[in-house]
């Protein structure tokens, strides 16, 4: 149950940091999941290493559909600057993947669980929602010296409903800090700045951003959120945040996924769409 206190606390700076959410043991064995997931990846037809396939149009649609269909799936994503001119990945499978998505909370024995309990439908109860449902759950891995940077955004950019409803869950599985690549945020910034870009699909194929892409910020204004393995972070859709590389020798795993009201319109035109087959999970 959240208190008085940390609603407040919410409300006011549009994210709320509970450190020892879950146990320390709690989070080995999520981190120990995740890199048999890692394990579990099979390079063979990966679209990032059907290199001998075709042409670069038919390798991005392959990349595209991959991407875009993966709502209820277990899929992988790598960095950016996992592969060599030639194609070749330049370090062992389990070393670049940047993310593991975006079904975890239906699918997988572990993660399942751990995103769909009372203990979180309460918070999001807590937190004025009637009808929350799950979406996009997301492992992130920041792995040593390559883990990419996250830009400022906002997460309803991502997952834009009518009004605004997107709000995050964060699961530290191991200490995020200043060197691997922990969170940063402006406080009150859900407050401030409107949502004015929109992460769509394309109707010619992949993906877009639309509408005004400059977030103005002041970047003075960050602060850095340095949280120890067990911390849950909540963190409001409107809220700038973003986090830096990882060139440091240490992992930052987390796994996070998003809430939104069921009841809010939810546009055709999202990057994540539910299917008849799969709609959102609700918590
Ligand atoms: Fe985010």
């Amino acid at each position: 149950m959240l208190t008085e206190t940390q609603l407040k606390d919410f409300d006011r700076d549009g994210f709320l940091v509970i450190p020892n959410f879950f146990s320390l043991e709690e989070a080995k064995r999520l981190k120990q999941r995740a890199e048999e997931l890692l394990e579990d990846l099979s390079l063979e037809g990966h679209p990032m290493t059907q290199f001998s396939t075709g042409g670069e149009d038919k390798k991005k649609h392959i990349g595209d559909d991959y991407f875009l269909e993966s709502g209820d799936k277990i899929r992988y994503f790598f960095e950016e600057g996992a592969f060599n001119d030639k194609g070749e990945l330049t370090r062992p499978k389990e070393k670049a993947i940047n993310k593991i998505g975006h079904g975890l909370h239906m699918l997988d024995p572990v993660f399942a669980p751990f995103s769909i309990n009372p203990t979180l439908s309460t918070m999001a109860k807590q937190l004025g929602f009637s009808s929350p449902k799950v979406l996009q759950s997301m492992l992130i891995f920041k792995q040593p010296y390559i883990g990419g940077k996250v830009p400022s955004h906002q997460d309803s950019t991502f997952l834009y409903t009518e009004p605004l409803s997107a709000t995050g869950f964060w699961f530290a599985l191991e200490d995020c800090t200043n060197e691997n690549g922990c969170l940063w945020f402006i406080p009150g910034s859900h407050k401030d700045v409107p949502v004015t870009n929109r992460f769509v699909r394309n109707p010619n194929g992949g993906t877009t951003f639309i509408g005004d892409s400059d977030l103005k910020v002041d970047e003075s204004k960050f602060v850095r959120m340095e949280v120890k393995a067990g911390t849950l972070v909540l963190i409001h859709g409107s809220v700038v945040h973003k986090s830096a590389p990882n060139y440091s020798k240490q992992s930052r795993f987390i796994y996070t996924f998003h809430i939104i009201e069921g009841n809010a319109h939810y546009p055709k035109d999202n990057w994540l769409q539910p299917t008849a087959e799969s709609p959102f999970t609700s918590l």
